[in-house]
């Protein structure tokens, strides 16, 4: 493991109101847990365990008592507030000094991501030097960066929100950078919307050669979860789920317990303090497991 992670959690989530006028969209409930656990889910599949959570000012102090400083879980968190949200680009000179020179994994707090392999394409992303990102398949690109591919397929640029886009592949909200993440955003300027814009930071990257495009194939879900219709949507997913296999999507505890990050005590531990809920009976069900009976 050589990355640093990053959930980027702030944001005004202006397509929810007004669910979000007095909560932060990644504390809203993806069925059964709260939806920052599934980004944080996916750094830890990466096997990442030194994690920044970026939230707006107003939030953090909600995220702290929801996450806390992630002993539980075997990692540690650390709270960076951005002022005003300008731009997914900022967080990487928001978190420079937590960065401190280390390459970063940067996870958007409302994305989900689940299939077969996931933890192995995080570890060879994990691996990789310079830049990766994911490229997905997509009905509608133009709401995304679309990856603009060359005659022999490889990446030539991306695309912010294209009113024609170049293809049906769109990046996804989960970034691999090197160290020179902050240094390289903190030569662009703000876009016509006033953000600083991942596909400018993306193409400083392709520029030079250093950024990988891996897709993400079909046998993967990719949701997002910023729109009243998708956050539904992404809930009755995990509901069918995790219903059909008995097995929860997104839970820390159990990539903790599995990685030897955390002992069997504090499994216990945080199976008794939620254990009035389904989530608490199969965090005991885990531990029952583990110590050999059913
Ligand atoms: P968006 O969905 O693009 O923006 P938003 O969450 O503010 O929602 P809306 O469009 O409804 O107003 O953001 C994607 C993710 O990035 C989301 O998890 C919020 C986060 N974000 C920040 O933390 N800071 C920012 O400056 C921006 C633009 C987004």
């Amino acid at each position: 493991m050589k990355h640093k992670g990053i959930i980027l959690a702030g944001g005004s989530g202006t397509r929810l109101y007004p669910i979000t006028v007095g909560v932060s969209k990644q504390l809203l409930p993806i069925y059964n847990k709260p939806m920052i656990y599934y980004p944080l889910s996916v750094l830890m599949l990466a096997g990442i365990r030194e994690i920044a959570i970026i939230t707006a000012p107003e939030d953090r102090a909600q995220f702290e008592r929801a996450l806390g400083d992630g002993a539980q879980w075997g990692v540690s968190l650390t709270y960076i507030v951005q002022p005003r949200p300008e731009g997914l680009a900022q967080a990487y000179l928001l978190a420079e000094d937590f960065l401190a020179g280390a390459p970063s994994a940067m996870v958007l707090g409302d994305n989900l991501f689940f299939g077969h392999g996931l933890p192995e394409l995080l570890k060879r992303a994990d691996a990789q030097e310079g830049g990766t990102v994911f490229g997905y398949h997509v009905a509608d690109p133009q709401r995304y960066g679309v990856l603009d591919f060359a005659p022999d397929r490889s990446v030539r640029a991306i695309v912010e929100k294209p009113a024609d886009p170049p293809s049906n592949y769109a990046v996804t909200g989960l970034y691999f950078l090197d160290g020179s993440a902050p240094v390289r955003a903190a030569k662009i300027r703000p876009s016509a919307r006033g953000e600083l814009e991942i596909a400018d930071l993306l193409n400083d990257y392709l520029r030079d050669g250093g950024l990988t495009v891996e897709t993400m194939g079909r046998g993967y879900a990719w949701l997002d979860t910023g729109t009243h219709a998708s956050l539904l949507d992404a809930g009755n997913f995990v509901r069918s789920l995790e219903e059909r296999q008995g097995l929860q999507a997104g839970c820390p505890e159990e990539i903790a317990y599995a990685a030897g990050w955390i002992d069997l005590d504090a499994l216990r531990a945080r199976a008794d303090a939620v254990a009035k809920s389904s989530y608490g009976a199969y965090l005991a069900r885990l531990v029952r497991e583990a110590e050999g009976r059913r």
